[in-house]
């Protein structure tokens, strides 16, 4: 490609303000800083190098992924170090034109290495506070439950939050998907929306089109994380595009995990074509080469998307958003001023 058309598509993708919506902060760590925590904490970490680090991120599918990810974040210790792993991530952010931010956290992997829940959440709301001061990014905190646990042990976790729920804006569902549907957490769902908490779910990475649907019905979920497999069933597309139930989709991370071979392959022109609320989200930029907006620049690349298909799926991500309209308005104008 023309080296000065690239700069040009990276400058318009800049000035774009957007959302990211679909965000581990646990896969923010690179691992610079992975190393650096780990000799400030004494912790052994399984690899000797950043570079051999580097070089062991070569995924087969999500399980490949999610061992190396839980082994890196034992880096993480103290309420500075959640700060610092967070700080870093909106300066990223903040590069790229991101306006507001909804970090997933996952309690479970901290509080079974005896980090308290308050030590995490305390960390992440302190950068929270300082992105806004110093880069006026707006961010909310989205608990996470892992989903290859129990739906006690999720239970046992969401007790732990209660005293907090004033800083917890939602809820998901992450972690292994293949053998752990929605369902499985009915329950759990059911009490955090009885709390007024947002509900989101990964569903459809890995996992067939029922998981969706059971996203939808039984969690009763405002947006699907992922979703792509959706594209499988006719009539669950059509569901997703009536209701424009918004998908948080990954290109980069899609492909590193496999799930589809190159970007080319990839179906978000598809599930934009057919009408579907989709936005595009980083997932683990540290672990998948990428942070939100090369996420956009090699999608649009790979699938010849237009400016006017990359200013929607900006206007998408803010409108998925769990802001308020007030708080949206100045971004969407500033969005709709920005030329095609
Ligand atoms: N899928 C499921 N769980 C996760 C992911 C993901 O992409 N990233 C971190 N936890
Ligand atoms: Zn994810």
């Amino acid at each position: 490609m023309d080296p000065s058309r690239l700069t040009d598509l990276h400058a318009y993708i800049r000035a774009l303000p957007k959302a990211e919506l679909h965000l581990h902060i646990e896969g923010t760590l690179e691992p610079e800083l992975m190393f650096a925590l780990a000799a400030r904490n004494g912790v052994a970490l399984p690899w000797d190098s950043v570079e051999a680090t580097r070089a062991a991120y070569a995924f087969s599918d999500l399980q490949s992924f999610l061992d190396l990810y839980y082994a890196g974040a034992a880096a993480l210790i103290h309420e500075q170090d959640f700060h610092d792993l967070a700080l870093a991530y909106f300066e990223r952010a903040h590069e790229d034109g991101v306006v507001h931010a909804e970090l997933f956290f996952d309690p479970q992997t901290h509080t079974a290495r005896g980090v308290a829940f308050d030590t995490v959440l305390d960390g992440l709301e302190r950068a929270c506070i300082e992105a806004q001061e110093r880069w006026g990014i707006s961010s909310r905190l989205i608990l996470c439950f892992l989903r290859h646990l129990s739906e006690e042990d999720g239970f046992a976790t969401l007790e732990q939050a209660l005293p907090h729920l004033a800083r917890i804006h939602g809820v998901g569902l992450d972690s292994s998907e293949k053998g752990h549907p929605p369902a499985k957490f009915a329950r759990l769902f059911a009490r955090c929306r009885e709390l007024g908490l947002h509900i989101v779910a990964h569903a459809g990475e890995e996992g067939p089109p029922a998981y969706i649907e059971e996203a939808l019905d039984i969690l009763q979920v405002e947006r699907i994380d992922h979703g792509v497999r959706a594209a499988e069933s006719a009539a669950l597309m059509e569901r997703l595009a009536r209701e424009q139930v918004p998908l948080t989709v990954c290109p980069l991370s899609n492909v590193k995990l496999c799930v589809f071979e190159r970007l080319q392959d990839h179906n978000l022109k598809q599930l934009l074509d057919a009408g579907l609320k989709v936005t595009i989200n980083s997932d683990d930029p540290a672990y998948f080469g990428g942070y939100v907006g090369q996420n956009y620049q090699q999608t649009a690349e790979a699938l010849g998307l237009s400016r006017t298909e990359l200013k929607q799926l900006a206007k998408n991500s803010l409108e998925a958003s769990f802001v308020p309209q007030a708080v949206l308005d100045p971004w969407l104008l500033r969005l709709a001023a920005v030329p095609d």
